[in-house]
């Protein structure tokens, strides 16, 4: 066995590529969404995979998605020995690691919820004192709890950086109502799971969602509250004022902030230590999920 990179399936037609999946069509109503083994941090993919990861990230999620039951969510079959040919003639690309969705009209922005201030929002915190166009008490330190989560939208770039925006930036693009829906939607998500993580130690400091339109009612797409997509911190060990210890991509982040990678061109492999130490994460992350959902 190695990393899958990339997926081929003879006589299917990949509809696209994101950074991590890959999205075949299976008919007008439905995608095929396979979770590779790629890396992407930064909004840049790396030339070398973590073996393993896209199952665990396509598992996290299926948790998620069968337990958050107060949100309509993409998923339609998660068994590979159920899905149509040409699917189910290749298990070895697929098992435990696609799934078949319905299609939904994406909403073109990424809804964040924050419970702690971290990453883009402490670094927008400390030049602006605010984040998404929302004030912050003063004097708040890095990774410091907020008074309360908060709603902290950003633009879904095709290519390039997403952009944190303001809640009212985005009910100018998309409608006030549907923003207002969406923003409280995200907040009950992350609050959901925020309780359920406290059962395992882990404080969920923020997490990413995307929603789609079907038939004119708004659902979960894409994945649910993975490492790839939320920060997951070690209860026993966080200190305010101090980068905690994560199960997540930050990993990879602190690493790549040690090299001379100018985060702007193709970026290096990553070192076989660092791949190693984050699957053994992703896999510790992995098996608490499952103990508590
Ligand atoms: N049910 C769905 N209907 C339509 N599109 C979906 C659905 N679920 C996920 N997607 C889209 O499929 C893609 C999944 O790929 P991946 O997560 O690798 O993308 P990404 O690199 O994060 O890029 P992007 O910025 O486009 O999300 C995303 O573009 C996501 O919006
Ligand atoms: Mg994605």
């Amino acid at each position: 066995m190695s990393a899958i990179l990339t997926t081929d399936i003879p006589g299917a037609k990949k509809a696209f590529s994101g950074k991590v999946r890959d999205i075949f069509e299976v008919d007008k109503e439905h995608f095929l969404i396979v979770s590779t083994d790629r890396i992407s941090a930064f909004d840049h993919v790396f030339p070398n995979g973590i073996e393993g990861k896209g199952i665990i990230l396509n598992q996290i999620s299926n948790l998620w998605f069968s337990n958050l039951t107060f949100i309509k969510n993409h998923i339609v079959e998660t068994d590979v020995s159920n899905f149509p040919e040409p699917f189910r003639k290749h298990p070895e690309q697929l098992r435990d690691r696609s799934v078949i969705v319905r299609r939904a009209e994406r909403i073109d922005f990424e809804c964040v919820a924050r419970g702690y201030i971290i990453g883009s929002g402490w670094k927008d915190y400390q030049q602006t004192g605010e984040v998404c166009g929302i004030k912050l008490p003063e004097g708040l330190q890095m990774a410091q709890e907020l008074p309360e989560p908060v709603f902290t939208p950003a633009t879904k770039a095709t290519d390039g950086h997403d952009m944190n925006i303001s809640a009212a930036e985005m009910g100018e693009k998309l409608g006030k109502e549907k923003t207002d829906q969406l923003a409280e939607l995200t907040l009950k998500i992350y609050d959901f799971a925020k309780n359920k993580m406290q059962n395992a130690g882990i404080l969920l400091a923020d997490t990413k969602l995307e929603f789609g339109i079907l038939n004119g009612e708004i659902i979960l797409i894409d994945e649910a509250l993975t490492p790839d997509s939320s920060r997951f911190w070690d209860s026993s060990t966080y200190k305010i004022g101090t980068s905690p210890v994560s199960y997540d991509k930050q990993f990879i982040r602190d690493y790549l902030d040690t090299t001379d990678w100018d985060k702007n061109s193709p970026p290096p492999p990553l070192p076989d230590e660092i791949i190693q130490k984050t699957l053994d994460k992703y896999k510790e992350i992995f098996e608490k999920i499952q103990n508590i959902l």
